[in-house]
């Protein structure tokens, strides 16, 4: 059950963060490293940002401080997670190239005094990218210190799409590639509307700011045009570091924070999956957005433990309002990440910036040193981590899936859809939030992906479904699995466009049903839905449910109906269908249900698919990391009083040998190493 370490040269949990002690004078980096070691920090990521210092003018470079600071971090046995810094060009590079610079959709060009890569697209930014990583690559390969490469910085973000010249040049030239001939693109975008007709490729643009509403395949191929040209930019400097160094190579992820990049193409590319993640202020439950993220970061790396690459001690800087964390979140926080695959859990940033766009940022060494909460914390958190070193390489398994589509998010975040109010990102959270609640593992699949070890797979926002993907889901459902479907599933192909035969057709068997026309609601309009029920039934009061954002016309083709409409535009129409199919079965949720009519309708999904929800016993958020003869049961305590786990066998923070139960403190964390048993999931 365990995975191979990506990175050998570090044995049991990785711990430490971001370190630019490019910074601070010389004397800080000693106190740095004698803090570091007080901490258990054993792996920091150095040079991020840090082009300007490294290759002071072109090709010419600088590296006597990096030399010294590797050497001191080695002497003190602290690894290193060599990034390369072309997420901030230098000044130099800009003057030189004027032309690099990014243009938004709107025509503006970006300026200087950031921090973002120049185009994705420009040949002299490719030439610099591959210059820095080869020199930094041909240094420091076989330095004793570097465990780990570290490509760039958040690919996507701040910079993703490109409306430069030469990125409608490259555009060009992938449209080229994808769709072969003029008529095909044509036939593709479905030119004949409106008049877009093209007849020279010469006049195929980038889809920037227009009077109205611009072709939305256009749009779509562009976002995937800008996801394979930053995929492009990471090839290059991994491959030219691959020519030196024999060291894995990561880019850090925002999983769940952004939508740019195609994650699933990304893990293929990458040697060890890492994410970054910070807290939603405004959530109050961000522990829900962050299994998420951490489910989403195993899920790309086919499932193989990843590195939490950042996230924050206490409060962020960028948010409206930045809330701080509460005595004992952060280790939570980290704890819930490692509990969902995490081998390595790090932060933005070891010592907290005095200067900057960043300076209210949380740090492992706040403002306030080491007299403070969040330092006592680190510390804390260190020793904590230690304890945990056998789970390195352990993994998470699911028996359900959840269908994440970055293709999907791209087409249905388009403007112009039936309601401003379709969000995928509500759906997904929403489902997952469901099967949070329930206590039920996920991991995120692909509609394309092999399902058929999951008992179920949910599509809460599957808007773009490829024919071929849609035969897949339904071969899923006939051979016995159980499928859920959420509204505006099923809607468009690769190209953006409607499917022949209607609204949600290629689905149409899986889920016996039809959908004949949409009906959204006006905003902020509730309706009610009757849970079994029928004109003829009387209905039970708490078999009553709000509803709201959607309702549609549909037409059942074989289902029955499980929830009715009782008023508003779809009032006597179906809400809520099952169907049974092959020897699986398709549901199908055709509005925007209240909590409770979702864990109504999940409860008698999860009886046909064979699951027993858990809950959170006593409020305990419990995932399990398996190993070959233990398994570790990780429980988080949410709450501000104790609560209570059933569980027998060592538990590993405190040493304690569990008989029957073990109480886990108020906002705390138990991690108990139990006996191995069989499994009974799977179908
Ligand atoms: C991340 C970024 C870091 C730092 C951090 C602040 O997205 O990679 O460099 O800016 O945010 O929260």
């Amino acid at each position: 059950m365990r995975s191979p370490s990506p990175w050998p040269a570090i044995r049991g949990i990785a711990y430490g963060g971001d370190y630019t002690p490019e910074q601070w004078a010389r004397e800080t980096w000693d106190e740095d490293v004698a803090l570091m070691r007080e901490a258990g920090v054993d792996l920091v990521s150095v040079g991020i940002f840090a082009w300007a210092l490294i290759e002071v003018e072109e090709g010419v470079f600088d590296f006597a401080w990096l030399d010294e600071l590797l050497d001191l971090l080695h002497r003190n046995g602290i690894r290193v997670d060599l990034g390369t810094p072309t997420a901030s060009p230098p000044a130099w590079f800009f003057a030189r190239h004027p032309d690099a610079r990014v243009v938004s959709r709107d025509g503006v060009v970006q300026g200087f005094g950031a921090r973002g890569m120049a185009s994705h697209s420009s040949p002299a930014y490719r030439e610099a990218i591959v210059r820095i990583a080869s020199a930094l690559a041909e240094r420091y390969a076989d330095h004793p210190a570097v465990v780990l490469w570290h490509v760039h910085n958040e690919y996507g973000v701040p910079v993703g799409e490109d409306y430069s010249a030469q990125s409608a040049e490259a555009f060009r030239g992938w449209l080229r590639e994808r769709h072969g001939s003029l008529d095909a693109l044509n036939a593709a975008w479905g030119t004949a509307f409106w008049g877009q007709r093209y007849t020279d490729w010469e006049h195929v643009g980038v889809p920037a700011a227009a009077p109205s509403v611009v072709n939305p395949a256009q749009r779509l191929d562009f976002a995937r045009f800008t996801d394979h040209q930053l995929r492009e930019c990471f090839r290059a400097e991994r491959d030219a570091i691959r020519r030196f160094a024999s060291q894995p190579i990561t880019t850090n992820f925002m999983a769940n924070q952004a939508w740019v990049a195609d994650l699933w193409a990304w893990g293929r590319e990458v040697d060890v999956v890492s994410d970054d993640h910070y807290l939603w202020s405004a959530d109050p439950e961000g522990e829900i957005g962050l299994a998420i993220a951490a489910d989403l970061s195993r899920s790309v790396g086919g499932g193989k433990p990843w590195i939490l690459m950042e996230h924050s001690t206490s409060a962020v800087n960028w948010q409206p309002r930045n809330v701080a964390k509460r005595p004992g979140e952060m280790a939570r926080n980290s704890l819930a990440h490692l509990a969902r695959g995490a081998d390595a859990i790090l932060f933005f940033q070891w010592r907290a910036s005095r200067s900057g766009a960043e300076k209210f940022h949380s740090a492992m060494v706040p403002h306030a040193g080491t007299t403070s909460r969040v330092w006592r914390e680190v510390v804390d958190l260190g020793a904590k981590l230690d304890r945990l070193d056998e789970l390195q390489g352990t993994v998470v398994e699911a028996d359900v899936a959840v269908l994440w589509d970055f293709e999907s998010f791209w087409a249905q975040d388009l403007e112009w859809r039936p309601s401003d109010d379709l969000s995928h990102a509500d759906r997904i959270r929403a489902f997952y939030e469901r099967l949070w609640r329930d206590g039920i593992t996920v991991d995120f699949a692909l509609p394309g992906h092999d399902l058929s070890k999951y008992r179920l797979v949910v599509a809460p926002a599957q808007y773009l479904l490829r024919a071929a993907d849609a035969a897949n889901l339904t071969r899923y459902v006939e051979q016995g699995g159980t499928l859920v479907v959420s509204y505006f599933s099923g809607i468009v192909d690769e190209h953006d466009a409607v499917h022949a035969g209607g609204f949600g057709a290629p689905l149409a068997a899986a889920l016996g049903v039809r959908v004949e026309e949409f009906l959204p609601l006006r905003e902020g309009v509730r309706t009610s839905v009757a849970w079994r029920g029928d004109d003829t039934a009387p209905l039970a009061a708490d078999a009553v449910f709000t509803a709201d954002v959607w309702h549609e016309a549909i037409a059942l083709e074989g289902a029955e109906v499980v929830a009715r409409h009782l008023d508003g535009p779809g009032a006597g129409l179906p809400a809520v269908t099952r169907h049974a199919y092959g020897e699986g079965v398709g549901w199908y949720v055709a509005t925007r249900l209240d909590a409770e009519g979702l864990r109504t309708v999940m409860d008698d999904v999860y009886a046909d698919a064979g699951i027993a929800p858990t809950g959170h016993p006593d409020g305990l958020e419990v995932v399990t990391r398996r190993g070959d003869a233990a398994d570790y049961v990780v429980a988080i305590n949410h709450r501000d009083e104790p609560a209570r786990l059933a569980a027998s066998g060592l538990e590993l923070l405190t040493g304690t040998e569990v008989v029957d139960a073990f109480d886990v403190a108020a906002g705390g964390v138990a991690v108990v190493r139990t006996t191995r048993e069989p499994r009974g999931g799977g179908r």
